[in-house]
């Protein structure tokens, strides 16, 4: 192996959709993790891609400045430079991609091409307690719902997967529908602990295997809203919150209770923005007690977008020696 591995100091880089992010890792351990959030998006409802690449470009120069600053490394320090190839948006993974293939020209050092959705699995193992191999992991993101065998620390197979929407995309498109506004995730979560999850059943879809499906709940509180009306809608909206998410979350654990008992793995872990969602969370320390799983869930930083579970999963792909060259180019589709 012609790298030293055993003095490595990683700086990582976050660019996949809204948020940019750097982090530096040193022999495993994280010493910044930081994160810039675009608000640009508020206004719109949602992301969008244009205004998300420029907001990169515009943010990245001082974020990752100020990981060095804080993690009191210098450039001269590190080992190698770390980027988000995909998935995510195209426009703004070009920025993260470019800015460190520059960096690891200019420094001379190795380039490491970090799949997003690897690293939110593997931002278990930036702070104890660490799941042991092999384990469940339940990845939810604006993007993707996954149940995932994770074999190894690069070795992993998606088990089941949604047929449509995304679990995060099902929270942001209803609370757009409530008038709650973007991002609209943390915004049902917060009305929802207010509110009776029982007062208005909402279906919960039948999919085979280990398949996902939220379009069909999404649909369900359309026509809701539709046939109750703008007054009632903001007379009850706790209660709307809270019934519309207990039925996300149940979707959820049904398929994750399967899988574990298929595979016979008890070590249950939950990744990505949604695992930061309270309800989610304490409905799964419920079940874990009931079925006696080992439950890893990460602390709230290190669940949405960041670059410190980029700098995880690079800090494994450096001791395997997977490096990437200056030919590489952003996937927006990169699959696991
Ligand atoms: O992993 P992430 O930051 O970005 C993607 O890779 O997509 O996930 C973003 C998603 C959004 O849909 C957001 O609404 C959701 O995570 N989210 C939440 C919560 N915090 C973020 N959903 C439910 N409850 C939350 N507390
Ligand atoms: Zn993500």
């Amino acid at each position: 192996m012609p790298f030293n591995t055993e003095n490595i100091t990683i700086l990582a880089i976050e660019s996949s959709c809204d948020e940019t992010s750097a982090a530096v890792i040193k022999n495993g351990k994280m010493l910044t993790n930081i994160v810039a959030s675009q608000l640009i998006h508020e206004v719109h409802g949602g992301v969008v891609p244009e205004l998300a690449s420029r907001a990169h470009q515009k943010d990245i120069v001082r974020v990752v400045a100020e990981a060095l600053s804080d993690s009191g490394i210098i450039k001269a320090e590190l080992s190698a430079i770390a980027f988000t190839r995909g998935p995510g948006l195209l426009g703004s993974l070009l920025v993260g991609t470019s800015f460190a293939k520059s960096m690891a020209l200019g420094l001379c050092i190795p380039l490491i091409d970090v799949n997003h959705m690897q690293a939110h699995v593997l931002a278990h193992f930036i702070e104890a307690p660490r799941p042991k191999f092999p384990f469940l992991c339940l990845t939810v993101s604006g993007g993707h719902t996954q149940i995932v065998l994770v074999k190894n620390a690069l070795e992993m197979e998606v088990l089941g997967e949604t047929a449509d929407d995304a679990v995060g995309e099902a929270f942001d498109k209803a609370a757009k529908m409530l008038g709650l506004g973007y991002p609209g995730g943390p915004r049902i979560d917060a009305l929802a602990a207010e509110g009776n999850p029982e007062a208005f059943p909402f279906p919960i879809s039948e999919m085979p295997d280990l398949t996902f499906s939220f379009s069909g709940v999404k649909t369900s509180l359309l026509y809701f809203i539709q046939k109750h009306g703008e007054e009632f809608v903001k007379n009850n909206m706790a209660d709307i919150c809270a019934s519309y998410q207990y039925t996300l979350i149940l979707t959820l654990i049904r398929k994750l209770k399967k899988a574990s008992k298929l595979h016979k793995i008890n070590q249950i872990a939950i990744a990505g923005g949604v695992a930061a969602n309270k309800g989610l969370r304490k409905a799964l320390s419920e079940m874990a007690e009931k079925q006696r799983w080992e439950l890893f869930i990460p602390e709230f930083q290190y669940c949405t977008d960041n670059a410190g579970m980029i700098a995880m999963a690079a800090h494994f792909m450096f001791l395997e020696g997977k490096f990437a060259n200056q030919k590489v180019s952003p996937m927006p589709r990169f699959s696991l």
